[in-house]
């Protein structure tokens, strides 16, 4: 709610003035109750009066009583000579009430009255996010900074509307020391003189890779229109934009001909979650050998596999299971458990009771990727108590160049992809020299475990 400018707009009577004006003094002297009750006299007698609703209804707001405040600010709002504020203040109350588009109708008709008004911009966009129409936000909230760089509210609203789009993840991800050096080797050696597709550039830096080691053309595509808004402005600052096409598209709506001259015979893409496949990578690639690449195309990488081990120890049973906790049985709190966990075991000490197995490899030149199922039996080399299955990711970028995130007690380097823990039912002693045998599914979506069997 904005302060000030509730003065009357000037009336003859001396004494309503002064009754309508010490009400004002309350008001900004935080004297609520007093300014209510002076205000209340006053709208008895002028019920329609523009600055006493617009002042009472803002005080209603503050004190939380929503519908009166929405009520004296319907009637400012509706008087002659109702200003800005006034429908600006509505706007607040009817989001506060739950009515967006009421909210949205009160702001825009705020904004056709002062077109420039960065306040009623900046919360036109907090509606918008609320909606989940962040591009409408992010629209208005850049209007609004123009108007005003120092707006903090809306600075802070469009920091938190970009939070909303681009996950946090980025961040350790473009500085993913391994990664970028295993990208970088293989796409030096693969794509000078090739055309280059990079599906999902994010910020842009395997395209500009491809570019700088001497592609012939590099389009370049990103689904997320406000990160590809960002990736052409980084490209631009790297000198680049005359050799990268940047493209607001996921690949799937990519076509030859509008969007991509010919085929491309190299496609990049770090299009792969922790747990591998959930950003949709076999998808993405079926669609691309289908309609955008040429027979013989590379793919940078040539190949992703999901590995695992058997695990257990206190540490992983802490972050999955509930049992005996300070003398108290928890275990139905079980029935809660995620079969899945997303987590970093490097430097968390635990114990590993088989060696490394795959559970899916997938060569990324083929053209189709069916679901599929296998069993998969796995020697115990030692004995324990299972209750996981770490899984981690590798990727073979071309013959020489590979990148893996198995869990070690002392890494190298920081590598932002998690280890996923799959959760076994329950733990199961095992004993070396025995054998586990699990089902591994995927739906090319996700991989997923079940036991069948342990054989002692
Ligand atoms: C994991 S980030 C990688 C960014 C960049 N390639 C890098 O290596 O630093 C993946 C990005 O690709 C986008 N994305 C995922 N799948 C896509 C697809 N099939 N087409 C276009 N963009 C995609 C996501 O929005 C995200 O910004």
């Amino acid at each position: 709610m904005q302060n000030g400018r509730f003065l009357p707009a000037g009336r003859n009577e001396a004494v309503s003035q002064d009754q309508l004006q010490q009400a004002f003094r309350f008001y900004q002297a935080g004297q609520l109750e007093p300014a209510v009750e002076l205000l209340r006299g006053y709208l008895a007698r002028f019920p329609f009066d523009a600055p006493a609703n617009h002042l009472l209804g803002g005080i209603c707001y503050r004190l939380g009583k929503l519908d009166s405040a929405r009520d004296h600010l319907v009637r400012a709002c509706a008087a002659p000579g109702a200003r800005a504020e006034m429908f600006n203040d509505l706007g607040a109350a009817l989001n506060g009430l739950g009515d967006q588009t009421g909210a949205i109708a009160a702001y825009e008709r705020a904004l056709a009255m002062e077109p420039n008004h960065a306040v009623v911009l900046s919360n036109l966009a907090v509606v918008y996010r609320a909606q989940g129409q962040p591009q409408r936000a992010i629209a208005a909230l850049r209007r609004a900074l123009a108007i005003n760089p120092n707006l903090t509210e809306a600075q802070a609203n469009l920091r938190n509307t970009y939070r909303d789009i681009v996950s946090p993840w980025h961040f350790p991800m473009i500085n993913d020391r391994p990664r970028n050096d295993a990208y970088h080797a293989a796409i030096t050696h693969i794509v000078p003189g090739r055309r280059v597709l990079d599906v999902g550039t994010g910020t842009g830096l395997l395209a500009m890779m491809a570019a700088k080691a001497g592609a012939a053309s590099v389009a370049a595509c990103e689904a997320d229109p406000v990160i590809a808004d960002h990736a052409r402005e980084i490209v631009a600052l790297n000198g680049l934009s005359d050799r990268i096409r940047v493209i607001a598209k996921h690949s799937t709506a990519l076509a030859v001909g509008s969007d991509l001259p010919q085929r491309a015979n190299v496609l990049i893409t770090e299009t792969f979650s922790s747990d591998l496949l959930s950003e949709g990578i076999l998808a993405s690639l079926e669609h691309a050998h289908r309609e955008l690449l040429t027979e013989d195309a590379v793919v940078i990488p040539r190949r992703a596999t999901a590995l695992a081990y058997l695990a257990g120890g206190a540490n992983i049973e802490a972050l999955l299971f509930a049992g005996n906790s300070h003398g108290f049985d928890l275990a139905p709190f079980n029935d809660f458990a995620p079969s899945l966990l997303p987590v970093t075991l490097d430097n968390v000490p635990h114990d590993t009771l088989s060696g490394d197995f795959e559970l899916f490899s997938f060569d990324l030149r083929s053209k189709n990727f069916p679901v599929s199922e296998s069993m998969i039996s796995v020697p115990v080399t030692r004995s324990g108590v299972a209750s996981v299955l770490v899984q981690w990711i590798r990727l073979e970028l071309d013959e020489a160049a590979h990148y893996e995130n198995r869990p070690l007690p002392n890494p190298q380097a920081e590598n932002h992809w998690t280890q996923i823990l799959h959760r076994l039912p329950q733990p199961v002693r095992v004993e070396a020299g025995g054998t586990v045998r699990l089902i591994a599914r995927h739906n090319r979506q996700q991989i997923s475990i079940s036991i069948a069997d342990y054989v002692t």
